[in-house]
């Protein structure tokens, strides 16, 4: 049973060690052929051709068995697939699933703009003006003046000289990392960063190594031990923790990207709507230089109601990568609806701060009411995202089941999306809820929980099924 985005051997802080690329520049050529030495060292030996098996149907693959394993365990105590939910229509502080009205905490609305009617109007304009494709990636026929007006906006959000969107924000990452990165460098990267940073970074070729959440002495000490030995080097972290809730120490890292000739990367996907008054993104809570942040990224899924992502930072950095990010340069434009409704969803955000008001003390009466009830919040704190720590995996899939029967929708998220054993439900605020949703929410969830463990549930299957 796996989630949206679940990748199997790619848990955070899986690798330090023994990294493709990760030698030293100094000696650059030797250092290259001793890779590619050790890379056929690793690859199985040459067979004749003649010998070659049959290739393997799809389910035998590893990750299929692992999926079907826990089918079977989830099918032996009566837990459904929780993910694929299918939502009727709009789905915001409340949704319709299965044809039934349920309080929603699955989807990003943050700030509860993706029903707004001016956001829906300029998506429409857009339609009528430009189509519904930009039939192009932007270096051919992509470009159209929404394009330009977006990024405009995003730049001044972030004190920046230029910003550029992406189709997608998982791409984002995955380009902007891949490419401003190589063989020879170094990326530090929290290690709780979302999957997108970590693929980018594989991508690279660069070595990787991961610090403890928001751990700054470790932070430090990998510096210490690794800066020298190579090129450039890049911090990466997110500007308000997707799956923990939580925010980073951007001074602290500033101070020691600035010590140690580092580039920073922070990753305000869930941070813009939800951190700092208005909601305008992590750089408000210690109120940091935003020219101290090298590059500034983030999606337009969240709380500008679209899809899409962005990259705000130096006119170098933005032109370089309109001319080499491959997730820019071989894809097609952002959808130019998505650029009007994002930036108008930017606009209204701005000229509305009480929108991240409420949703600010929607988080913290939730995570009031559930401390009360003696739920762990892990370190989450009064934003937009709220994990609740469940530990077993199949106890949180039937939570969020049990939770759906009685009329809430929220998400379990589990291995390798959090590490082993840290299942939880994911709770995303928005400044749509009521205060009466919240508590009856954080009250059937204590209930159903509660339950759950004094029944022993989930204690009866083999752990071999389990994989254990
Ligand atoms: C921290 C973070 N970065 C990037 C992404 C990818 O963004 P998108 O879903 O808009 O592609 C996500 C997705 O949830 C995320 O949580």
């Amino acid at each position: 049973m796996m989630g949206p985005g679940d990748q199997p051997g790619d848990q955070p802080g899986d690798q330090p060690g023994d990294q493709p690329g990760d030698h030293s520049v100094a000696d650059g050529r030797a250092g290259a052929i001793a890779g590619a030495r050790a890379a056929a060292l690793r690859r199985p030996p040459r067979m004749a051709l003649q010998d070659v098996p049959m290739a393997v149907p799809f389910d035998r693959l590893p990750d299929y068995q692992d999926m079907e394993r826990m089918q079977r365990a989830a099918a032996m105590i009566g837990v459904q697939n929780p993910f694929f939910r299918v939502h009727d229509g709009l789905a915001a502080a409340r949704s319709q699933i299965a044809g039934r009205e349920v309080m929603n905490f699955a989807s990003y609305d943050y700030c509860g703009l993706n029903a707004d009617p001016r956001v829906a109007e300029a998506a429409k304009a857009a339609i009528d003006a430009y189509g519904t494709s930009p039939s192009g990636s932007r270096l051919v026929a992509g470009c159209r003046p929404i394009h330009e007006a977006l990024e405009t906006a995003l730049a001044q959000h972030y004190g920046a000289a230029a910003a550029l969107t992406f189709v997608s924000g998982h791409s984002t990452n995955v380009s902007t990392i891949g490419h401003l990165m190589g063989e020879g460098d170094l990326i530090l990267y929290d290690a709780l960063c979302h999957n997108s940073i970590q693929v980018g970074m594989k991508l690279s070729g660069a070595a990787r190594r991961a610090f403890a959440h928001n751990d700054m002495a470790a932070l430090e000490a990998l510096l210490i031990e690794n800066r020298g030995r190579y090129r450039h080097a890049l911090i990466a972290t997110e500007g308000l923790f997707s799956m923990d809730g939580d925010v980073p120490p951007l001074a602290a890292l500033i101070g020691l990207k600035r010590r140690f000739g580092c580039w920073l990367m922070v990753d305000e996907a869930h941070a813009l709507g939800c951190v700092g008054a208005g909601g305008v993104g992590s750089f408000a809570v210690e109120g940091i230089d935003r020219g101290e942040v090298d590059v500034w990224m983030g999606t337009l899924s969240k709380t500008l109601a679209a899809t899409g992502g962005y990259i705000a930072g130096s006119s170098a950095l933005i032109d370089l990568l309109r001319g080499h990010a491959s997730g820019f340069v071989y894809s097609v434009a952002l959808a130019p609806a998505l650029a009007a409704a994002a930036l108008m969803a930017l606009q209204v955000l701005g000229r509305e701060p009480e929108r991240a008001a409420r949703l600010q003390d929607n988080a913290a009466l939730f995570l009031a009411e559930a401390r009360a009830a003696g739920l762990d919040t892990g370190t989450s704190g009064p934003f937009g995202v709220v994990p609740v720590m469940v530990g077993d995996t199949l106890v949180a899939a039937k939570l969020s089941e049990q939770l759906l029967d009685r009329g809430v929708n929220v998400m379990p998220v589990m291995f390798p999306a959090v590490p082993m054993r840290a299942a939880r439900l994911r709770f995303f605020l928005s400044a749509l809820h009521s205060a009466e949703d919240i508590r009856v929410t954080v009250a059937l969830t204590a209930e159903i929980l509660r339950d759950l463990r004094q029944s022993g549930f989930g204690t009866a299957i083999p752990p071999a099924l389990l994989g254990l």
